[in-house]
């Protein structure tokens, strides 16, 4: 096959290199394109845009494939934990036992934010978005940090890398803990990452608990599952402001916000408002889909759908089965799953969601699990935010480390007033 494509534009013919990748992706380098011929390509939305070329994740949508660096998403859903996976995301291999051991002290090292962070929590309303609050408080714990990594310098980004990971889950705990007006609660030593964070949301200085191994397990795979996705909004939002020389908490400050909106990570709080209200309303699933179809509507069926999966979404599958097993485990019986698995079987038969290839994403079913284990509908994209960390660490960094990293600036193109002349303000009329 031929490493090169051919433009024909105006009588003229230009040679474009075509780059493949290990898992023989084809894509045609633009870059010398409009130096050539005076062309830009034109792609809203970048649906067919590659922005980079990346070593850390790999998706085909076509066959519903995940891998971290080269291990299938199953196997690490199955054998791995968050804190493992982080590690594989973050250095590209597993680590050994004597790596890991490593890392985890420093994560024990590094669990707590500096007393005087505490103060700063109180300046939110108590009604703040935890979003808000997260993303804010990501940017906060840069400032207690004297010097700002270098990502060249491995032997302290594994620490830098450590810290946001570890002080992350301190936050976000901390800023539901003032949310309903309880102590903070500090981490304890002898817990692993995801007890941890349990032990902080949901203990008591009155109250010891022990949080339950099955939720610590889901969530820990919840979290597996969302750490990484390739170049999603907050990612790419991430890897664009990491590409100015932006710090790594400015940068995954941004990344926070991105993924805050309910077309990215806000998901999946939209999912369980929509079936909280289909529950609410009494109405039909068939009634509720016919509606989501009228395109008048402007409504979407939350949690289907994907730009790059038009194949089941491996995570949604996985997170199904575990959201099947923490709720039989704890005897629950939720109404919304019951809601959502007709959704599904209705949606999947139906030639409108067959036709645009829609199926089931990563926050279907999520939310029915984080609500089984008693997380708050605001702590939701929280917990999607703790989880997708080592993504955007691991790109952060990718991007630092690209010997022709540039700054990203896309171009446009510009279909505005042309050039008027300025019309002095007791002329303008009105
Ligand atoms: N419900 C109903 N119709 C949909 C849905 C949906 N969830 N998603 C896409 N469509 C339709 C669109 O209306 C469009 O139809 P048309 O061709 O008749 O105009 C067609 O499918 C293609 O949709 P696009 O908007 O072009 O798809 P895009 O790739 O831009 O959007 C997105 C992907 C944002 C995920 C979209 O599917 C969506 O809005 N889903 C619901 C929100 C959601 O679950 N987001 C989480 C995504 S996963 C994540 O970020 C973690």
């Amino acid at each position: 096959m031929s490493d090169r494509a051919t433009l024909s534009y105006a009588g003229q013919d230009y040679e474009l290199p075509v780059i493949v990748g290990t898992e023989d992706e084809r894509a045609v380098s633009i870059e010398k394109l409009r130096a050539d011929s005076g062309l830009i390509t034109l792609d809203d939305g970048y649906a067919n845009t590659g922005s980079c070329i990346s070593n850390i994740t790999f998706i085909d949508g076509e066959r519903g494939i995940l891998r971290y660096r080269g291990y299938p998403i199953e196997e690490l859903a199955e054998h791995s934990t968050f804190i493992e996976t982080a590690y594989l995301i973050i250095f590209g291999e597993l680590p050994t036992e004597k790596q890991l051991g490593e890392f985890r002290n420093l994560l024990a090292e590094h669990m707590f934010i500096h007393e005087a962070m505490r103060h700063h929590f109180e300046g939110f309303p108590p009604n703040a978005p935890p979003m808000a609050i997260l993303s804010a408080m990501i940017n906060t714990l840069g400032c207690f940090e004297p010097v700002l990594t270098q990502p060249e310098q491995d032997n302290r980004f594994i620490e830098a890398a450590a810290r946001l990971i570890s002080k992350v889950r301190t936050v976000a705990a901390a800023a539901y803990k003032k949310s309903i007006g309880d102590p903070i609660i500090y981490p304890r030593f002898d817990l692993g990452y995801t007890a941890n964070f349990l032990h902080m949301m949901f203990c008591k200085p009155n109250k010891v608990c022990r949080p339950d191994a099955a939720v610590e397990r889901a969530l820990d795979q919840i979290f597996i599952l969302h750490a990484d996705h390739e170049q999603n909004c907050s990612t790419s939002t991430v890897r664009m402001v990491g590409s100015s020389q932006a710090n790594l908490y400015a940068s995954v400050a941004a990344g926070v916000c991105a993924l805050w909106g309910p077309l990215h990570g806000g998901a999946n709080v939209a999912v369980i408002n929509m079936l909280e209200s289909i529950r609410a309303s009494g109405e039909s699933i068939p009634d509720f889909v016919a509606r989501i179809k009228d395109k008048k509507a402007h409504a979407r069926l939350m949690g289907f759908g994907h730009r790059v999966y038009k194949n089941y979404d491996p995570r949604a599958r996985l997170i199904k089965q575990s959201c099947d097993q923490v709720l039989s485990r704890q005897g629950i019986q939720d109404p919304l799953l019951e809601i959502a698995l007709q959704l599904e079987e209705v949606a999947l038969k139906d030639p409108y969601f067959i036709e645009r290839k829609l199926y089931p994403n990563v926050d279907f079913y999520s939310g029915i699990i984080m609500r089984a284990a008693g997380v708050p509908l605001d702590m939701f994209t929280v917990l999607f935010a703790i989880g997708r960390l080592p993504g955007w660490i691991a790109n952060w960094r990718e991007v630092h480390l690209n010997p022709n990293a540039r700054i990203y600036r896309p171009r446009q193109v510009y279909n505005g007033p042309t050039q008027r002349q300025y019309v002095p303000i007791a002329e303008r009329g009105g």
